[in-house]
């Protein structure tokens, strides 16, 4: 079920600055989660992460939108202006339609913003052979987002894009560094080097990718760069910030994190001690 905004509370929340809002289908958004706090560590975030739901990557376009818009309304009732949509699949699949045809209605002064754009806005000075090639779920890909940001951005850049489908589902079952996730991570990125060898900028545009990056190293040819998102969507946050002051006085600093999954807590605390080494306290939801 949703968590409806009920018209009165939204209406006092829609006044008083609240924590910046952070949602992956999973696990993945915590490696944005981590840079941003180390950008900005003192500001307040509530991370969501839709455990239950996970992984996003297979779903149709109406079932993303859906789910993401029901994470998008429970960190607008816990008080959320801007809320960072620190997956993909849903920046790819959900963003457009929430940012266009919904925040309207349910409040326009809040933000919805995505990863897709501020990574591409970072590749152009990145790449020299201006191959590039995206690695990402199948909804990514198949979305065609990235090629139609960077034609919008570096038109020059020749892109190629491959879907890793067993990527997420071996991070979120804590199969990343274990020797059968080998084969799955050599499988994709030697299939999309024979389809471009020219490449010499690998994007992992899934931000549980992260978590496989020792065997994605290993398996990469030397002088490729790898390129996580982390730094430049948390460099691209301070930005925003700073060009919307309004924006900015509506996020509460108190250096605090909380945490929600619509899975377990004892799984969810078990994981972020995995992929964060750290502690966390969480609370269950329903979405
Ligand atoms: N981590 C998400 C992304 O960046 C999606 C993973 C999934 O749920 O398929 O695309």
């Amino acid at each position: 079920m949703t968590e409806k905004l009920n018209p009165e509370i939204a209406s006092a929340l829609s006044q008083a600055p609240g924590p910046i809002g952070v949602f992956d289908s999973g696990y993945g958004g915590l490696t944005i989660l981590r840079q941003i706090r180390q950008y900005m560590p003192d500001y307040d975030y509530i991370y969501l992460g839709d455990n239950a739901r996970a992984p996003y990557g297979g779903h149709s376009f109406e079932v993303v939108y859906q789910y993401t818009l029901q994470a998008v309304e429970a960190l607008f009732n816990r008080g959320c202006h801007l809320v960072i949509l620190a997956c993909n699949t849903a920046s790819a699949k959900a963003l457009r339609t929430i940012q266009q045809r919904d925040l309207p209605k349910m409040d326009p002064n809040r933000r919805v913003l995505g990863i897709i754009r501020p990574t591409v806005e970072a590749i152009g000075s990145l790449t020299k052979s201006r191959h590039v090639g995206v690695l990402a779920t199948e909804g990514t890909i198949n979305s065609g987002s990235y090629g139609m940001e960077v034609r919008k951005q570096d038109p020059d850049i020749i892109l190629t894009g491959q879907a890793c489908p067993m990527w997420v589902p071996l991070v979120e079952n804590y199969e990343f560094d274990s020797p059968g996730a080998d084969y799955f991570v050599k499988k994709r990125i030697d299939r999309i080097m024979r389809l471009d060898p020219d490449i010499d900028t690998l994007v992992l545009a899934c931000t549980h990718y992260p978590l496989l990056m020792n065997k994605i190293v290993k398996y990469t040819p030397a002088g490729v760069r790898i390129m996580a998102q982390g730094e430049y969507v948390a460099a691209s946050l301070v930005d925003y910030l700073q060009r919307h002051p309004e924006m900015e006085a509506r996020c509460t600093k108190g250096a605090s994190c909380h945490y929600l999954t619509t899975e377990s807590v004892p799984k969810f605390q078990e994981s972020a001690a995995l992929f964060m080494h750290e502690d966390v306290t969480v609370e269950q939801i329903t979405l």
